[in-house]
């Protein structure tokens, strides 16, 4: 078949920063997908877990046309009953006191940086500015971001960087305890590594976190870009763990899909955020925080996130089953739908040969790092349809092996 829009296409007019795949998606209903040429995918990559409620969700799709009836944009010089309603469900249904709305992960951790930094100013003097991350971690590309972000390939070549950021070993309640001091403004830590290869937390890490902030009048933040929003069986990580942030990033998941953001916090420290200090033109847009709040309504149940428990426990023994015939993971591991086959040293640096051996199986599965195959599908995939996944990807994994023999 031919097309009028095709992949070359991509190469001649896009800045080559992403290699995407060579089937372009043109449809999506629930967990499976159909390129140009009508090709059906398992979706087990969820768009690296933003589709929460799979592709084209009806609910969705009634509440993204019902407010593009209404009003797409006002900017932040009014207010708007979408942003409105999004913030007071968030305040009853989390830790926080006050939100901010930003359209992207990075966003939501670029305000909770710069007011982590403004708080401490405010309270306690310039003096104390320290940012204190793990290494390993990811939390966005923008230039403060990646430098928060415990991973130097990001920030190689971007120099000079965003300076006064210090990172520890993930995990390490001592590597954390050496470099946190009072002048440390605020500890940030996703609850599960999820670039860094889908590694959740211990409990004693994120207490320790919490008490050496405590000790040091400094802010706990908690990057819940990737585990957010059911993905862990509770509505936020930290409510399986819990341990309560100060500050509370969310993005990918709380959208399904349309681009937003969120940075939840107490009133206490929203208040070093007065008229002026930070903003954004489309932070509340009424469209994408109409999509969010129907699907916080959908995912904030305990039927839905009974059903992630059980889904994560049927992929978990399918991902098992599979490994005891082709011994190719040391390790299945994660929190809830965001797994991760940690891949044996026989097939070190080579997630990405079995994602794109899936592929070929018309199954979407994606990396985190080149040691880690990487899940993060619909919170309501259908049981069939991992069952369906699991098969195409036993399917890819025999051909990675076979490859190898
Ligand atoms: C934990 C975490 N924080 C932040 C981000 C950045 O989010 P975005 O790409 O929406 O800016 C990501 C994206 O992968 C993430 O996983």
């Amino acid at each position: 078949m031919s097309h009028s829009v095709t992949r070359a296409l991509f190469d001649q007019v896009m800045v080559p920063n992403y290699a995407p795949a060579q089937f372009i998606p043109v449809r999506g209903e629930g967990s499976r997908v159909w390129d140009q040429d009508g090709r059906e995918f398992v979706d087990f990559a969820g768009g690296i877990a933003v589709n929460s409620l799979g592709h084209c969700h009806p609910a969705l799709v009634a509440a993204l046309t019902e407010q593009a009836g209404k009003l797409w944009h006002v900017s932040n010089t009014l207010t708007n009953e979408p942003a409105l309603k999004l913030a007071k469900y968030l305040t009853e249904n989390t830790f926080a006191e006050r939100v901010f709305f930003s359209n992207s992960g990075a966003e939501a951790n670029e305000a909770a940086f710069k007011l982590v930094r403004k708080y401490a100013s405010d309270h306690f003097g310039a003096e104390k500015h320290e940012i204190v991350s793990c290494k390993s971690s990811f939390h966005g590309r923008t230039l403060f971001t990646v430098s928060v972000g415990g991973q130097p390939k990001y920030t190689e070549g971007f120099a000079p960087v965003p300076g006064g950021i210090r990172h520890v070993e993930y995990n390490s309640i001592e590597s954390l305890k050496a470099a946190i001091s009072d002048k440390t403004c605020a500890v940030v830590v996703e609850p599960v590594q999820g670039e860094g290869g889908v590694l959740p937390a211990s409990r004693e890490f994120l207490e320790a976190a919490r008490a050496l902030c405590d000790a040091h009048n400094a802010l706990l933040v908690f990057d819940e870009v990737q585990t957010g929003v059911g993905r862990s069986g509770s509505l936020y990580a930290y409510m399986e763990y819990g341990v309560t942030p100060d500050i509370l990033t969310s993005a990918k998941s709380l959208g399904g899909g349309f681009p937003v953001g969120a940075m939840l916090t107490t009133e206490k420290v929203a208040k070093s955020f007065g008229v002026g200090t930070h903003g954004s033109t489309y932070g509340g847009n009424p469209l994408a925080c109409a999509v969010a709040h129907k699907v916080l309504e959908i995912v904030n149940t305990p039927e839905v996130l009974a059903g992630v428990r059980a889904k994560s426990q049927r992929f978990v023994d399918g991902l098992n089953a599979i490994n005891a015939k082709y011994g190719v993971f040391k390790e299945v591991r994660g929190l809830g739908l965001l797994l991760g086959g940690v891949l044996t040293d026989a097939y070190a640096g080579r997630a990405k040969d079995f994602m794109l051996a899936a592929e070929r199986h018309q199954l979407m599965a994606l990396v985190a790092g080149v040691n880690v195959v990487r899940f993060a599908p619909s919170l309501v995939i259908p049981d069939a349809d991992i069952d369906e996944g699991l098969k195409r990807f036993e399917a890819a994994v025999a051909e990675v092996v076979g490859q190898t023999a």
